[in-house]
């Protein structure tokens, strides 16, 4: 057996600082520093020539024009997302390739292998089973499913042909996909009878059934994943295998325009209501295949593993259009990593001989806990690249991954970017490095950010700030807000004005440019790396008629990163106890899903409140952190803090 390439080598000078090795470098995309500053010179120009690498059926005519809140990329070319994932890899021989391998979660069940042809075969008649439900271009359809290949067939069969999707996480409860169902104006939701997590069926059609209720949706599409048993609304429901039975499989791919609407994701803001973020086709192609191909040094023969749902921006763009418009092979795998026991993740990189791993820090921390014997059981040898994304990597998460997982030899690519930038936005580059523990790296090649303080001007290295993206914007960041441009506005262009793009997460960066995101400034949590507003918890509480008043702040936590905790004042006449504790836990849950569940429910008296009545979540913060409190002088009721400190068990001063 030949000795494994070497990819990372430690700097001798300095701790925990990497670099790529000369072999990495000759196999990386890109090794050669100067591709920073001449992408840099010409931002506009580095992304109109990495577009040509994909297929387009008409070239543009120009290649960004900005105005405020309509900066636009690729003007007048017509481009197609699927086609590009399916269609230019089969006409160019490669067909036969597996483009997904699926793991079912129990084990007696056999993977799946679909080729790029099976997969094209399957998009194409799932594309005409929408039209002739009606879906026509511009419509948006609702995807409600589990992590089973329909998911990427649903998703590629709508851009096949134009009508964007907006995928709701399986896990979120009917109340949210409701929510989001209405927002979109879906009339078609596509949906599967359940699905198989830690051993136990899922059964997701209950919660489908529940969330179409009241929204505009006329036809429920059925993926059968397990018995077939559940109930089917007669006019309404319809099961996809039927309806595939009878599908043409000759659908064209449509000659969309690259800045039709591509996808809509529903992602957490500042206030209740999530937003409807909103993405291109053109621009986001372009993005995400080529962060795809560089950052996770993709090449052909691949497996690629992201362990993201798809129903967020990271399972979009990683599972399916990413790794597929490069013609690798993407894995799915249905279930948790602790079943059957803490060794499944790494059996399935021995079993599919994965190349790339790209996972979320939370589960990494997760696997620190269970022990190093589970991946020492497995041969990890096919594993080339590590990746992490969703949240701020501790260094000894980093660590552990990087010698354990990595054995040494992978580098890690801590990609920072956001569902509102579609793709990834900060990391190293494989070829060029440093891999920092903490430290994500530079922007990618083309994409011009920097670290300002609230002024508007940049920090000094070491200085912490908020990362903001600068005009030429990344072709594929979000162009608005569904139905509420206002709110766009707002959330993004308020801070420094509509050339400048404000993240909401604080930053600094060192002498070389590498950055540390260190995290939101605005009340949205990374909890276990997912992404909630703290007011969303609030409004979720406010539900229960037995509350009065509620604030709900974040915490750190060991494990999760992040957790809500929240504070509940009973409505006057009843006494907290357990039983209610657990019904304001199963509030949340029925309007969020378990995503949002509290770590910790406290019941209070009273909450610190301003003299205009509003309260004052800095003080809680700080009180369930151990952090100074500050100046409480100007309380309508500073007694309370006194109070809370009892009953948080505050040790902060
Ligand atoms: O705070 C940042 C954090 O996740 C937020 C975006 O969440 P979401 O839209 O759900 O997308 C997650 C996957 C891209 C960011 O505002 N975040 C994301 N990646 C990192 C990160 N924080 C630190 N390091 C990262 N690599």
């Amino acid at each position: 057996m030949s000795e494994p390439i070497k990819w990372v080598k430690k700097d001798p000078a300095k701790e925990n600082v990497f670099w790529p090795t000369e072999e990495m470098k000759k196999q990386a995309w890109v090794a050669d520093e100067s591709i920073y500053a001449e992408a840099k010179a010409d931002p506009v120009k580095f992304w109109a020539q990495h577009a040509e690498e994909l297929h387009w059926f008409k070239r543009w005519d120009k290649d960004y024009e900005f105005a405020p809140l309509a900066y636009k990329w690729f003007i007048g070319g017509k481009i197609n997302l699927s086609y590009n994932s399916l269609d230019r890899h089969i006409e160019v021989g490669n067909g036969d390739k597996v483009a997904l391998i699926w793991e079912p979660e129990p084990t007696d069940e056999e993977p799946l292998k679909i080729t790029y042809s099976q997969l094209h075969t399957l998009v194409s008649k799932f594309a005409n089973v929408l039209k002739s439900l009606g879906v026509k271009k511009g419509d948006r359809v609702g995807i409600y499913l589990p992590m089973i290949p329909e998911a990427v067939v649903a998703m590629q069969a709508c851009a096949r042909i134009g009508a964007p999707h907006s995928v709701v996480f399986s896990a979120f409860s009917p109340d949210s996909l409701r929510d989001r169902l209405i927002d979109a104006g879906a009339k078609v939701l596509i949906t599967a009878d359940g699905y198989y997590r830690r051993g136990k069926q899922i059964n997701l059609k209950k919660n489908a059934d529940a969330g179409v209720e009241g929204t505009g949706v006329e036809k429920v599409v059925v993926v059968k994943r397990l018995d077939g048993s559940a109930p089917m609304t007669p006019g309404r429901d319809l099961w996809y295998h039927e309806l595939m039975e009878g599908a043409s499989e000759d659908c064209p791919a449509e000659e969309l325009d690259a800045e039709d609407l591509s996808f809509l994701l529903y992602t957490s803001g500042t206030t209740g209501k999530p937003k409807g973020i909103m993405h291109t086709t053109g621009g986001y192609a372009v993005q995400s295949y080529l962060t795809a191909k560089w950052n996770f040094d993709l090449h052909e023969g691949d497996i690629f593993w992201c362990t993201a749902d798809v129903g967020w921006i990271t399972g979009h763009t990683y599972i399916n259009y990413g790794p597929l418009m490069n013609g690798v092979t993407s894995v799915i795998f249905e279930g948790s990593p602790d079943f059957p026991d803490y060794g499944r993740f790494w059996s399935i990189i021995e079993k599919h001989k994965v190349t790339q791993l790209y996972t979320a820090p939370t589960a990494i921390r997760m696997f620190i806990k269970w022990g190093d014997e589970w991946p020492a059981k497995y041969d990890l040898s096919s594993l080339r690249l590590l990746g992490t994304v969703g949240e701020p990597i501790n260094v000894d998460a980093w660590l552990w991954y990087f010698e354990r997982i990595g054995g040494g030899r992978c580098p890690i690519i801590d990609t920072w970017w956001q569902t509102e930038t579609g793709a990834n936005m900060v990391n190293s580059l494989p070829g060029i490095g440093p891999f920092i523990p903490t430290v994500a790296g530079r922007p990618f090649p083309g994409v011009i950010a920097d670290i300002l303080d609230s002024g508007g001007t940049p920090v000094k290295p070491g200085d912490g700030g908020y990362i903001t993206i600068f005009s030429p914007f990344p072709p594929a960041l979000t162009r608005g807000i569904y139905g509420d441009m206002e709110r766009f506005k707002n959330q993004y262009f308020s801070d420094y004005g509509p050339e400048r793009y404000f993240t909401s997460d604080g930053a600094r960066k060192d002498e070389m440019g590498n950055i540390r995101i260190t995290g939101r400034v605005d009340d949205v949590m990374n909890v276990a790396g997912h992404r909630l507003a703290t007011a969303e918890v609030e409004s979720a509480l406010a539900q229960n008629d037995k509350v009065s008043e509620v604030a709900v702040v974040s915490r750190p936590h060991e494990l999760k990163g992040e957790v809500p905790v929240a504070f509940v004042l009973l409505k006057a006449g009843i006494t907290p106890s357990e039983e209610i504790r657990k019904e304001l836990m199963g509030t949340v849950t029925k309007v969020i899903g378990p995503t949002g569940r509290p770590d910790e429910i406290i019941f209070v008296e009273d909450v610190p409140k301003t003299r205009s009545g509003k309260i004052m979540r800095r003080v809680l913060k700080a009180l369930v952190r151990n952090e100074p409190i500050g100046d409480i002088t100007t309380l309508q009721n500073p007694d309370s803090v006194d109070h809370l400190k009892e009953v948080v068990g505050y040790k902060g001063e």
